[in-house]
């Protein structure tokens, strides 16, 4: 059997994470959170009080970057991710970092990739594509609702949706890489469904994927 390689794109708080690392554990392969790569090369560059904004600078911190950090639980905040999204934005960053995430992709038991470029840049020859996307209310809204599960009492949905809204269009309209569905991937718009049925959806896919495949 050819390797199961699952590539999952979406905006911001789509709930692209959970959805992938279920999926993952589903058909038993391994994970990789993309965006973390980026959250680590932002977070290093503000580190070393360089700049994150100078492409040359960012990408060599992407060309030197130690992957073998990438649990570290502050890189998951929001400070990293606005970090990460302006690094993302640069070329020579991107291209530093293809390598390390073509050959995760490449185990020969397949693997699940979740980002942004993952369908159209890193995997395009994936054989299950699925972009997740909800609106942008939706996805504040979750958002919101997540900090104050957390106990956090500082949260205002207004504030929150703007940001969903200017990582949105940064992520979407930078000229390296931006975020856009492949051609052959299935949109899942979870805006009307909870967590188990945007599950179940993807899973579908997926399953249509296998039995075509059993076919030939
Ligand atoms: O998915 P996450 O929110 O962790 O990603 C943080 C930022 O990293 C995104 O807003 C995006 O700018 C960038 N990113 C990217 N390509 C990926 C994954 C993340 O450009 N494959």
């Amino acid at each position: 059997n050819p390797p199961l390689t699952i590539a999952i794109d979406g905006p911001a708080a789509a709930g692209k994470g959970t959805l992938a690392k279920r999926v993952a554990e589903r058909y038993r392969l391994p994970y990789l959170d993309t965006g973390l790569i980026y959250r680590a090369v932002g977070r290093q560059i503000a580190n070393a009080g360089a700049d994150p904004d100078d492409a040359d600078a960012a990408g060599m911190f992407a060309r030197q970057l130690d992957v073998s950090h990438l649990d570290d639980p502050t890189l998951r905040g929001h400070e990293a991710g606005e970090l990460a999204s302006r690094v993302a934005v640069h070329g020579p960053v991107r291209e530093a970092l293809v390598a390390f995430q073509r050959g995760f992709a490449a185990r020969p038991e397949g693997a699940v990739l979740d980002g942004r470029d993952i369908g159209t840049v890193i995997c395009p020859e994936a054989r299950v594509k699925i972009f997740v996307t909800a609106s942008a209310e939706v996805r504040a809204r979750r958002r919101t609702d997540e900090l104050l599960a957390h106990g956090r009492d500082d949260v205002d949905y207004e504030r929150i949706l703007a940001e969903v809204r200017a990582r949105d269009e940064r992520d979407s309209g930078r000229d390296v890489a931006p975020l856009r569905p492949a051609e052959d991937a299935h949109l899942l718009d979870t805006s009307q469904l909870d967590i188990d049925g945007a599950f179940r959806a993807a899973c579908e896919v997926v399953d249509r994927a296998l039995a075509a495949l059993d076919q030939h």
